[in-house]
């Protein structure tokens, strides 16, 4: 028996992730959603609802703690890019202090909260692949184009937490390995605003996107590092 747990479940990567996970032989998912409504049922899947509020995040792990040891991956798919007066910047001007301060606090402080919480739990843990959504945007190396000041600000920053998670579980959760990954263009409410330009074959579905990720993780194995990879399993330059 093992446990797979998909956090930010609502998400469309999420809900496809939850739905390929949850066909696989002896397995259980635990889906985590602020969402009060689980988008469908199903007799292995457990969804908790969870504010990613301090306090509800440390109820939902206490909630996790018997399954701590059989946990075999977790995805916390947290992130937003657009959302009611949040619109990707195109330059300077367009900078606001509030939905710098929401794209902050949806895409880094909500995982990093979940890591506080999630790494103890993992410390007996054999082996659990923990990858964390972050996107190819959040590169400062690979960043030619500029522009979506926030989201990549959120992401890169994203990325320098889970590298020091990383070292830190590297003493403390032996088992765990830590990845950054980039979904590729996937077809959500997140990527849709910018798709007009995308050839066909640029775009994955949800689902193409969750067998990649699957595929990608299955071959990690607990190291002590971070890995920053693409949905091909290509490490992203930082
Ligand atoms: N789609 C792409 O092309 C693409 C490309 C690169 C990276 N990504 C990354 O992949 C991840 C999943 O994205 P998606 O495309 O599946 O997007 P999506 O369908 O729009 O899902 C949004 C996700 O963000 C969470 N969320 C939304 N508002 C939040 C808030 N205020 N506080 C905390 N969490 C919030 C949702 O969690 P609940 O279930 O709790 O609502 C959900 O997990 C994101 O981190 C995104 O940055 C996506």
């Amino acid at each position: 028996m093992k446990v797979e747990l998909v956090i930010g479940a609502s998400s469309g990567l999420g809900q496809a992730l939850v739905r390929l996970s949850m066909v696989e032989p002896d397995s259980r998912v635990i889906a985590i959603s602020r969402s009060t409504l689980p988008p469908f049922t199903h007799p292995d899947v457990q969804w908790i609802c969870c504010d990613n509020s301090p306090g509800a995040i440390a109820r939902a792990v206490e909630a996790l703690a018997p399954f701590a040891g059989i946990i075999t991956r977790i995805t916390l798919c947290n992130g937003r890019l657009h959302d009611h007066g949040i619109v990707p910047e195109k330059k300077l001007e367009q900078l606001d202090e509030q939905s710098l301060t929401r794209l902050l606090h949806s895409n880094t402080i909500v995982p990093a909260l979940w890591l506080r919480a999630l790494i103890p739990l993992l410390h007996a843990t054999p082996q659990v692949v923990l990858s964390v959504l972050s996107a190819r945007v959040g590169s400062i190396g690979d960043n030619r184009l500029g522009g979506w000041y926030s989201y990549r600000a959120s992401k890169a920053a994203l990325n320098q937490l889970l590298q020091c998670c990383a070292i830190e579980a590297a003493r403390r959760a032996k088992g765990v390995k830590l990845v950054a990954y980039h979904p590729g263009t996937v077809d959500t409410r997140l990527s849709r605003p910018f798709q007009q330009r995308l050839r066909p074959e640029q775009l994955l579905s949800p689902e193409q996107a969750a067998r990649h990720l699957m595929q990608v993780t299955a071959e990690l194995m607990p190291d002590g590092t971070l890995s920053y990879l693409d949905w091909r399993g290509k490490t992203i330059p930082w």
